[in-house]
């Protein structure tokens, strides 16, 4: 399938940003890039987002600017201004603090409900289609369109941006602070499950025998090539030999020179390079390398993906989340959150919680032996839920350091899946009323410190 031109005009996107200035709560679109990272690929798109100014004050009044970050089905829709399921702490909190509200749509959530606004041709039908598919790509987004609203609205440094998510899009919520700090003045991260991001030698034994498991398409030579690729790659990050690294960045998409550091390294082979479902796995699912099957069809195509590398960069989609969906109406979790099939289904509602139990009990005893990813940029909410099993891979405590920074972390009791972020309901309960008042407070603290700090520098 041939991709479609995405390249519009420039007076176009201009005149999109014209429009962001007028009150609505209807989708509006801002021009953003296919690739953040290839400075010879300069297709654009339209990506969807949605504003709410019922409150706003004015860029000279100081007032802050929350974002809601896209990034799980179903896409966002112009509800997300009113009554959002992952951003109604944001919502609620307008009136009384004047601030303006933003959700910006994920870019390939956004295909689902407009299949224009997508960074590639929808559906999506080549593995090469989900080549943008990166929580780096949705990071840059994030990025560029407060480059675009910062202009739009005539913004001043004093209108602090605030991100907020709830799921896989607060771990990109609190990823957004870290990765652009002086672009986000804070982050209200809920029920992210960040810490299936790490490496977890435990976890890659039983992918690994998954991928050998023959009744559902997987096999030893597949097993092996999967693992020989990551051994090269290990190998070329041995050595340490510029050429060799610049043509990996290449294979994979990734800027030059952005697998110099080993945090980078890390980031990028740590949870494996590309996004192998396996306790999961969908045996029915009709996606690109949604399955082992097909993956192991891509990994083993030797006309195609002769060295191990190549194969693993057609894999690839760099997603750490490992969450595949049964066909029927069961949701199923294995390591983690998004998989490409998971990205284009609907029905993902109820977890298997033994499952759950079962491999959040996995991780936890990873984390403990191999210790935990800290992001320890400061003034980052971290909130979960003690009855929600997605609590096992999400923040649960705060290094020295992080307190130290100003991050604060609160654990509701008997709270599900960021329950705080839905629509309050008379019948919430107190703990999750507790928690949004909570988060109230932190944040005006957050706030008035950066006022103060503004006035005496
Ligand atoms: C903005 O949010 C408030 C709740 O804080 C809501 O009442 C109002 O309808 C929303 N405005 C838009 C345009 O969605
Ligand atoms: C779909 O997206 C395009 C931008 O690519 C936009 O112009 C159009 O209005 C959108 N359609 C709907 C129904 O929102
Ligand atoms: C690789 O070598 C470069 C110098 O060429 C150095 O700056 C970098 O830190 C090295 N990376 C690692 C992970 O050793």
């Amino acid at each position: 399938m041939a991709r479609a031109n995405l390249a519009r005009p420039v007076a176009l996107g201009l005149v999109l940003l014209f429009l962001a200035a007028e009150k609505t709560d209807a989708a509006l679109f801002h021009e953003t890039m296919q690739d953040h990272f290839d400075g010879s690929n300069d297709a654009r798109w339209q990506q969807e987002y949605f504003v709410n100014d019922t409150f706003w004050k004015g860029p000279e009044s100081g007032a802050p600017i929350f974002v809601c970050v896209g990034g799980e089905g179903p896409p966002l829709d112009e509800s997300v201004t009113s009554a959002s399921v992952h951003c109604n702490d944001a919502v609620e909190w307008l009136s009384e603090t004047g601030a303006l509200f933003f959700a910006l749509q994920h870019r390939y959530y956004g295909c689902q409900s407009n299949s224009s606004a997508c960074p590639v041709a929808y559906p999506i039908e080549s593995v090469r289609d989900m080549r943008f598919l990166s929580s780096r790509q949705a990071l840059q987004d994030l990025a560029l369109f407060h480059d675009h609203m910062a202009k739009a609205y005539a913004l001043t440094p004093a209108n602090r941006w605030i991100t907020f998510g709830g799921s896989y899009p607060g771990v990109l919520a609190g990823f957004a602070r870290a990765k652009f700090p002086h672009l986000f003045f804070a982050a209200v991260s809920s029920s992210s499950p960040i810490f299936s991001r790490l490496e977890m030698p435990g976890y890659y034994n039983y992918v690994s025998r998954a991928f050998m498991e023959e009744s559902v398409g997987g096999s030893k030579a597949c097993r092996d090539k999967i693992a020989l690729g990551h051994a090269r790659i290990g190998d070329i990050f041995a050595a340490n030999e510029t050429a060799a690294l610049r043509k990996l960045e290449a294979k994979f998409s990734l800027s030059s020179d952005s697998l110099d550091s080993l945090d980078a390294r890390r980031d990028f082979a740590g949870v494996g390079v590309a996004d192998f479902p396996a306790q999961a796995n969908d045996p029915t699912c009709t996606s690109p390398c949604c399955n082992i099957a097909r993956i192991c069809e891509t990994m083993l195509d030797a006309d195609a993906h002769a060295d191990p590398i190549d194969a693993l960069a057609a894999v690839c989609t760099e997603f750490g989340f490992l969450q595949t969906c049964d066909k029927g109406s069961e949701c199923m979790f294995t390591q983690g959150l998004v998989t490409l099939d998971y990205m284009f289904s609907s029905s993902c509602a109820v977890y298997d919680f033994d499952d759950i139990k079962r491999t959040a009990a996995a991780i936890d005893r990873s984390n403990t032996i191999y210790g935990g990813y800290h992001i320890d940029t400061p003034r980052i909410l971290w909130i979960g839920g003690t009855v929600d099993p997605w609590l096992a891979l999400s923040v649960q405590y705060l290094t020295r350091e992080q307190v130290r920074a100003g991050q604060r972390m609160l654990l509701v009791k008997g709270a599900s899946h960021h329950a705080w972020t839905h629509p309050t309901r008379d019948d919430d309960q107190q703990t999750v009323v507790d928690a949004r008042t909570y988060l109230r407070h932190v944040l005006a603290g957050w706030l008035r410190e950066g006022t103060q700090a503004t006035a005496q520098a």
